[in-house]
């Protein structure tokens, strides 16, 4: 710990930046001093160049730390760490304990969504969380039985709901998609891509701005455009077909619905659009959000049915299968 004047808290202030402790994942020499607030005074509690054992972040996590603080100018530092370390993850993917490597592929994946959505011009970013997301559905597909366990374990993780929603989403979706056999490996893996990128609109808002108790209007209007916004994000960089880049601009087919928001043009009730969408309201249904705890599956099963049993009988059936199946697997 590293004591300053007052002179030098004040200028600390001003060049400090926050960063979540979720952030510092996986790193194993931070390569910047790390502050934390302790009585309103700055403390450096890791030293550039520190090794960083999981014990030290665990330990800030049982003292409440979760915010900590880094010198502007290091975000970038922090920022190629991190996909240096989703790079090398993404790599050995297949090698060694498969739920490990699961778990920590789901923590990389959203910890540079998050610093994605912080810059969403960078082609390097976005070709990076491609390859990555590509390699994650590969896995996940060969590897059901630790659907799971990576569910239970990346729960735990307390990733932002911004960025934890488009993976368990995408998970779900592969799941189903899988045990429906009426696509092959190709086109699932397409909507995997299609449902975990479907909401990097959502950049539009800053997310400490998510855990407001009221977004103003005018966020509140940039949130009901996100579909549209993700697809100016990502058209001619997904090298997906425009079909892909449609579904994402429907994606919220079924909250359009039911808050009486007529769509601008006619929507994609294709089977591919109402699934991408109806894994997407259970994920979000079945996980915390700050202003609610998560809610039983069969809650979420209940309301699906209100939503698709009549149009869609055996897509229902097929997802009543499929979460029975998947929440009584062993934890
Ligand atoms: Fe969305």
């Amino acid at each position: 710990m590293t004591a300053f004047s007052v002179i030098q808290q004040n200028a600390l202030a001003l060049k400090l930046i926050p960063i979540h402790l979720r952030e510092l994942l996986y790193i194993t020499n931070v390569t910047f001093d790390v502050y934390a607030v302790k009585d309103d005074i700055y403390e450096i509690v890791l030293t550039a160049g520190q090794t960083l054992e999981k014990k030290i972040l665990k330990d800030f996590i049982t003292r409440g730390i979760m915010t900590l603080y880094i010198e502007e100018e290091n975000r970038s530092k922090l920022v190629d760490i991190q996909k240096e370390n989703l790079r090398a993850a993404t790599r050995s993917l297949s090698i060694g304990d498969s739920v490990e490597k699961g778990k920590r592929q789901f923590a990389l994946l959203s910890i540079n969504l998050g610093h994605f959505y912080e810059d969403t011009a960078s082609d390097d970013s976005l070709a990076l969380l491609i390859q990555s997301t590509k390699n994650l559905f590969q896995f996940l597909y060969d590897n059901p039985e630790i659907h799971r366990p990576l569910f239970d374990e990346y729960i735990k993780q307390h990733h932002h709901y911004i960025f934890a929603q488009p993976l368990i989403s995408s998970l779900f979706l592969l799941g189903t998609l899988k045990q429906s056999h009426s696509l092959g490996e190709k086109e699932i893996e397409n909507l995997f891509l299609t449902s975990y990128f479907k909401d990097v609109g959502m950049s539009a808002i800053p997310t400490p701005k998510y855990d407001s108790a009221q977004l103003s209007d005018q966020d509140k209007i940039l949130l009901l455009k996100h579909p549209t916004h993700s697809v100016n994000i990502l058209a001619g960089r997904l090298s997906l077909r425009p079909t892909y880049l449609k579904i994402i601009e429907n994606h919220h087919l079924f909250t359009l619905l039911q808050n009486k928001i007529a769509p601008t043009e006619d929507i994609l009730t294709g089977f591919e659009t109402m699934m991408v969408s109806i894994t997407d309201v259970i994920a979000a249904m079945v996980s915390e959000r700050p202003y609610r705890p998560s809610l039983p599956v069969y809650r979420s099963l209940e309301y699906v049915k209100l939503l698709i049993a009549d149009q869609y009988p055996s897509e229902f059936r097929l997802l009543v299968s499929y979460f029975k199946q998947f929440y009584s697997t062993s934890k």
